[in-house]
């Protein structure tokens, strides 16, 4: 009993390192759509290929009615099987509560690390300047992913729907391929 549960975590461990050494993230996509055009624009929203090994992605929004002091995000996670659905998070969070105490909130903190150096959201609210990331690197997101388990092989999308006031504003949505 005791070495059948032995073995079954050391193939555990093994599958994860595997997995972690060489699974391997690729954009495959990033959608920008503003929900209230008397609100936010998108300037630009894109991937971008510079080489075979460096790949960014790139966004800017317009907010049309600064300062913006109540801002709430839903990210919801889906994995293609036939067709994508739900899968492990969503979550809505609030994040001028968020960006004030980012320790508190452990998996909105996981992915808001993924973009945070590469954005200038990173602080607390209100915002009253246009929201920018900026070549978001694909490696510099594997790198923060090998921090934690590995995630089963797929395609993914990540949602996010972004409400001011209370009001849906925006949705931006990051499609990517785990091999
Ligand atoms: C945007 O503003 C225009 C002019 O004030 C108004 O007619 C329109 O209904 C507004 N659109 C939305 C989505 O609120
Ligand atoms: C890809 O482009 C980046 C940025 O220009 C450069 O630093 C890197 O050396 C290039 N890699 C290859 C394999 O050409
Ligand atoms: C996010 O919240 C909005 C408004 O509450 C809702 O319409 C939308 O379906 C939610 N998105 C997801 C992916 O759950
Ligand atoms: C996420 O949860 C909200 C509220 O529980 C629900 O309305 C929404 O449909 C869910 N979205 C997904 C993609 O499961
Ligand atoms: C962001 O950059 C700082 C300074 O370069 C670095 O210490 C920190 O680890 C980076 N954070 C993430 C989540 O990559
Ligand atoms: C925001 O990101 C920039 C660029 O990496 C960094 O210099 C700055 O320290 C970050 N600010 C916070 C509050 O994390």
């Amino acid at each position: 009993m005791c070495s059948k549960r032995n073995s079954i975590l050391s193939l555990l461990v093994i599958l994860h390192l595997v997995l972690e050494s060489t699974s391997k993230l690729e954009f495959t996509n990033v959608k920008c759509t503003s929900l209230d055009e008397n609100f936010t624009k998108f300037e630009y929203c894109y991937l971008k290929s510079i080489n075979r090994t460096y790949k960014y992605l790139s966004l800017r929004a317009n907010l049309l009615n600064t300062p913006v002091t109540k801002i709430k995000l839903n990210f919801s996670l889906f994995k293609r099987f036939s067709g994508y659905r739900p899968f492990l998070y969503n979550m809505t969070v609030d994040s001028c509560r968020f960006l004030a105490n980012t320790k508190s909130y452990p998996i909105p903190a996981f992915f808001y690390g993924l973009f945070s150096n590469f954005s200038n959201m990173n602080h607390t609210c209100p915002y009253d300047h246009d929201l920018i990331i900026d070549k978001l690197s694909i490696a510099s997101v594997n790198h923060q992913l090998t921090k934690v388990l590995p995630f089963p092989e797929g395609d993914y999308l990540v949602e996010t729907t972004w409400l001011a006031y209370d009001i849906i504003r925006a949705s931006i949505k990051f499609y990517a391929t785990l091999s």
